[in-house]
């Protein structure tokens, strides 16, 4: 079977990222190339469902072992319905967000159940991207671009500054451990010089 490349896309909240991704997917599409943009968490019916649960409420709505178990549980269905059948059928998957933010964000929040959340990603979902792009930038412009959004999906900004801040620390930790793997992307620039850097590094020219 010819199978695809699963690319994805992280970094805190207002980071750019969803943007970046989907230039990327829209200009394979334009390629010709099969494509499919999706975003965690969510990307399925169900897993959109679950998303609810998450990203509204107040802050301190799920403990983090609840929160770790609801972000995997919605993945797994993402990979059954949705990742795992278009990388068979040897399509580019692009997700906006996969699990390095579990291992960040859960991370972030409680740094002693990092091994509980590679353990459960092991057991349960055992697929890492072929390629992640980490967009890297400042907290402060960050989470003034996530909050001016108005979406009501405000739980993780509401977590406040430093939260955000070991949330960014944490991308860069795992970029310097997964050099083969991640790609960390200055955001603070223009969002066609990024998407421009990104696109030689995936290996298609702009
Ligand atoms: P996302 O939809 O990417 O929000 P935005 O578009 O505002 O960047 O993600 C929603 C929130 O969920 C975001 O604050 C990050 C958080 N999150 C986790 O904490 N763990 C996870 O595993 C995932 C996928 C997201």
């Amino acid at each position: 079977m010819n199978a695809g490349r699963l690319i994805t896309f992280e970094g805190m909240d207002g980071c750019g990222k969803s943007t970046q991704a989907r230039i990327l997917a829209e200009s394979l599409d334009s390629k010709g190339l099969d494509v499919v943009l999706t975003r965690e968490p969510g990307g399925s019916p169900g897993a959109e469902e679950i998303r609810r649960l998450l990203v509204e409420g107040p802050p301190e709505r799920w403990s983090a072992e609840t929160e770790i178990l609801l972000f995997t549980a919605a993945r797994r269905d993402h990979l059954e319905r949705t990742i795992r059948p278009a990388l068979d059928r040897g399509a580019t998957v692009i997700s906006d967000r996969f699990a390095d933010s579990t291992r960040v964000y859960q991370g972030a929040a409680r740094p002693d159940l990092r091994t509980l959340v590679d353990q459960i990603h092991d057991a349960v979902i055992g697929k890492d991207p072929d390629l992640t792009f980490i967009i890297d930038m400042e907290t402060a412009e960050a989470l003034k671009r996530g909050l001016d959004r108005n979406s009501g999906e405000h739980r993780y900004e509401e977590m406040g500054q430093s939260f955000q801040d070991r949330v960014r620390q944490g991308f860069r930790a795992l970029a310097s451990d997964n050099p083969n793997r991640c790609h960390l992307i200055d955001g603070n620039r223009d969002v066609n010089a990024i998407a421009r850097d990104i696109s030689r590094i995936a290996g298609w020219n702009p």
